[in-house]
Formats: structure tokens, sequence, C-alpha cells
């Protein structure tokens, strides 16, 4: 039987985020650059985008360029701002009612890359069915560094004590402050890792590892990891006893 006749429809993860990872890996086995495993990685987006979008989960938020990947060959970044450039599809987010938004350190990137980004999510910001977001030139640390100089401004400003930091404040500084924590973190191409990935957001999350390449993850795939997230309790520090 498929993996996805066994899903529970009524049990999907409300947020799932992806780890995308294994391009480069991907496309040296088969004897060609890097960035074409990006290439491909990029289609795998727009079929695990609509998939998602089928099963009724609400917002995917996908590790597409990290802080840290700055780093790369001056080549291998300017590929993937190309990439990133010609891959956003417009249509096809309004085809499967997808509101499109991004999350990281944008203004590090080309500014037509902005451009283009931000008419996205313009245009797609009425769409009611599930949130795609990006993380772009995302970490963190990054973002955690952010949020701590955000709320240092207003203790100094005096519009803020320091008895009246919580943990809901601070995740309300954070780019990720619209929607709720992941509930399943998958990550593709075998390492077992966050790198620097959502780390407070995924406190709770069930974390999820498979050994496929992205270009290779398709629909079955994500089915298998939801498959295998509903068979998870979760206990948030509870007891069984006290979850049933
Ligand atoms: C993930 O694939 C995509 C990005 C980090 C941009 P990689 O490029 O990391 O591929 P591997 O891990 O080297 O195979
Ligand atoms: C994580 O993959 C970042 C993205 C998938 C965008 P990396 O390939 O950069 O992670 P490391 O370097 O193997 O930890
Ligand atoms: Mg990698």
């Amino acid at each position: 039987m498929l993996y996805k006749e066994q899903i529970e429809l009524n049990r999907i993860p409300r947020h799932v985020a992806i780890i995308m990872d294994g391009n480069g890996r991907w496309a040296k086995q088969r004897g060609h650059e890097r960035s074409y495993g990006h290439q491909v990685g990029a289609e795998t987006v727009h079929i695990i985008a609509e998939e998602a979008a089928r099963l009724g989960i609400k917002y995917l938020t996908l590790y597409t360029f990290s802080t840290e990947n700055w780093n790369r060959p001056s080549n291998e970044v300017a590929a993937l701002m190309a990439l990133l450039f010609d891959s956003i599809e417009e249509e096809t987010f309004m085809k499967n009612n997808i509101s499109f938004r991004v999350i990281g350190d944008i203004e590090k990137l080309p500014t037509h890359v902005q451009q283009r980004l931000n008419t996205c999510i313009e245009h797609t910001s009425h769409n009611t069915g599930m949130c795609l977001v990006l993380a772009l030139s995302y970490s963190s640390q990054w973002e955690l560094t952010e949020a701590t100089r955000q709320i240092a401004i207003l203790v100094q400003q005096g519009t803020l004590s320091p008895e009246q930091i919580s943990s809901e404040l601070i995740s309300q500084h954070l780019t990720t402050n619209f929607m709720p924590n992941p509930d399943l973190l998958i990550r593709t191409g075998g390492e077992i890792r966050l790198s620097n990935y959502l780390l407070w957001q995924c406190a709770y999350s069930e974390l999820y590892f498979c050994d496929t390449y992205w270009p290779d993850f398709r629909e079955e795939e994500l089915c298998k990891a939801i498959l295998d997230y509903q068979k998870r309790e979760r206990r948030f520090g509870k007891t069984s006893e006290q979850i049933s």
C-alpha cells in the first residue's frame, strides 16, 4: 500500500520544515556540476510544495540558502541567486492558492532578486491555502542575534522592562512570528544535523532524516515522513499517561 493511502488526513502536521540537502552530491554522482543539482532541486521544490498544499499542510518552510552558504565559491553563489530569480513561479502559487513568504536577511540578496520576491509576496498575499516560506540568507543564530538587539533597544528606551522578557516575547521578535512552530522537521541528503536552522522553533519538533538527495525527493517520501510522524507520541515533557 502506498504511504499516501496510510496517512490520517485529519492529523496532518500543520507546519513542516525541510532542510533540502544533497543537491551537489546528487549532481556529482552523475558527473555534472553542482549547479545542475540546484536546478533539478528547484523543480523538486515545486513538486513538493504542490503536494504539501494538497495534503493540507498549512506552513511549509524550506531552508533554501543559509547565512553560511555565502561562504561557498562565488560562482556557486551566483548560480544559486540566478536560479532563485528564475524559479519564483507566481502562476504555480496562484493556481494552488499558496501564499508566498520569505524569512532571513533578505537585504543581503541582489536587488533584482529582492524585487522579484517582494512582488510575488504581494501578489500571493490574499491566497488562503498553504503558506510557502523560503528561508534565504537565514540562520537561527543570525535571527536570535537580531531579536536580542531589538529587545535590548526596547529595554534601553524604557518601553520594556527586563522582567517582561519571556519566551513568548522572544518568539514574537523572530522572523517566524507569523506561524506556529514546526511540527515536523525533515532533512534530506543523509546528514544528521540542523545546520543553524530554526533552532529555537524546533524545540519540540519531531525530527526526520532520510538519505535521499533533495533532487530525488518525491511525494511518496514526504508521505513516508508524515506517516512516521503520525506514529510518534508528542509528550512535550509530560508523561504518556497525561497525554492519553
Ligand atoms: C543543498 O544542497 C542546497 C544548498 C545548501 C543551497 P547542497 O548544495 O548542500 O548539496 P550537498 O550537500 O553538497 O550535496
Ligand atoms: C543546509 O545545508 C543549508 C540548506 C539546505 C540551505 P548545508 O549543505 O549548507 O549544510 P552543512 O554545511 O552540510 O551543514
Ligand atoms: Mg549540503
